[in-house]
C-alpha cells in the first residue's frame, strides 16, 4: 500500500558530495515514523559548481525543499549563501543545517550543540573541569572547540600535526584556546579533565599512534568523534586504563535533532533503538 507521509508534508534534504553514504535519511525516516508525521528527508547531491545554483532555486521556492543538512564540501558555501546565519555558524565559518523563516534562508551549525549533547546524555558532569585537551585542528575541530569552550571550559588546547593550523584556530576562538604540536600532547594533557579526538587517525581500522591517557585528571572523559569503528584504537586505550570514555556516533545523532525541529515541528529524541538502527546500517554497508 502507498504510504501517504512519502509524499505529502514538507520535505528536507540532506546535500553533499558524494552523499549516497549519508545516514541521516535512517536517521530523519526513523523520527518521522515513529513520530507519525507527515513528511519526508531524501539524499540530495550537489556538485561543488553547481551548489550555488541550488541555493538560487532554494531561496526562489522552485524545489521541494523546506531546507535540509548540509554536509561535505558544501559547509562554508552554505554559510556564505545564506541569508540569515546565526552566530554559531558565523564564528565556525561554515553551517551544516538550513531552513525558511519568514521567507529568509536561515543557517546554523548543530555540530557542537551534538558533540555536548552526546556527553550529556553520555558521561553527565564531563563539563565540570577547567582544561580539555583537543587533537586536531581540521575542520571537525572547530565546532568541538566552539563548543567546550561555551561549556565553560577555561584552558582549551589545540594539539595537532600542523601547528600552523591549531594556531589559526586558537586566532579564532579567544584567548582560552592555546595552539601545540604533536611533540607536546603528554604535557598538555596533564590534569585535563577532557580529550577529544577530532582527527581521522584510527578511522576505518587504520593506524593511531599510541596514546598514554595516564596524565589525564582520574575522573576525565575522552571521547572521539570518530564512530567507524565505534572503540577507535583511542578510546580501546583510554579504556583500558580505566577512563570514562564515549563514541562519536551519538554527536551524528544528536546533531540532526535541531534541524528535524525546525522543517517538522516537533523535538525528536535520540533512544537505544535508532542507535542501534545505525549501527546495524554501519555493519550492512560499511
Ligand atoms: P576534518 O574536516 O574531518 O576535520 P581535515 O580538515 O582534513 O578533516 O582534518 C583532519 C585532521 O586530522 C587534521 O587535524 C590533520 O592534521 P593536519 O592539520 O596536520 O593535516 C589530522 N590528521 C590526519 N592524518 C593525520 C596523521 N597521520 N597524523 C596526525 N594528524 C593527522
Amino acid at each position: 500500500m502507498h504510504d501517504s507521509r512519502e509524499t505529502t508534508g514538507p520535505c528536507a534534504f540532506v546535500t553533499g558530495f558524494p552523499v549516497k553514504h549519508s545516514r541521516s535519511p535512517l536517521i530523519h525516516g526513523y523520527w518521522l515514523k515513529t513520530l507519525d508525521l507527515a513528511g519526508s528527508y531524501v539524499r540530495h547531491q550537489v556538485a561543488p559548481a553547481a551548489f550555488a545554483a541550488f541555493v538560487s532555486e532554494l531561496k526562489e521556492g522552485t524545489t521541494p525543499f523546506c531546507g535540509g543538512n548540509v554536509t561535505i564540501p558544501h559547509k562554508e558555501a552554505a554559510y556564505g549563501l545564506a541569508d540569515r546565519p546565526d552566530p554559531v555558524s558565523e564564528e565556525l565559518g561554515a553551517a551544516n543545517t538550513l531552513w525558511f523563516d519568514e521567507g529568509r534562508l536561515h543557517a546554523t551549525n548543530t555540530d557542537g550543540i551534538g558533540f555536548a549533547a552526546n556527553l550529556d546524555e553520555r558521561a553527565p558532569g564531563w563539563d565540570g573541569h577547567d582544561r580539555a585537551v583537543i587533537l586536531g585542528a581540521g575542520g571537525a575541530s572547530r565546532a568541538v572547540i566552539q563548543a567546550v569552550r561555551d561549556r565553560g571550559f577555561r584552558e582549551i588546547h589545540v594539539v595537532n600535526r600542523t601547528k600552523e593550523r591549531a594556531r589559526e584556530l586558537a586566532d579564532r576562538f579567544g584567548r582560552s584556546v592555546h595552539a601545540h604540536p604533536l611533540g607536546a600532547l603528554s604535557e598538555v594533557m596533564g590534569g585535563a579533565g577532557l580529550f577529544v579526538n577530532t582527527t581521522s587517525l584510527g578511522m576505518d581500522g587504520g593506524e593511531a599512534p599510541s596514546i598514554t591517557f595516564d596524565r589525564l585528571a582520574p575522573e576525565a572523559t575522552v571521547t572521539d568523534i570518530v564512530y567507524v569503528p565505534l572503540k577507535t584504537p583511542f578510546l580501546d586505550q583510554a579504556e583500558k586504563e580505566g577512563f570514562r570514555t564515549v563514541d562519536g556516533l551519538g554527536m551524528l545523532l544528536h546533531q540532526a535533532a535541531p534541524g528535524f525541529e525546525r522543517w517538522f515541528g516537533r523535538r525528536p529524541t535520540v533512544d537505544e533503538t535508532l542507535r542501534q538502527m545505525v549501527i546495524d546500517d554501519m555493519e550492512a554497508h560499511p
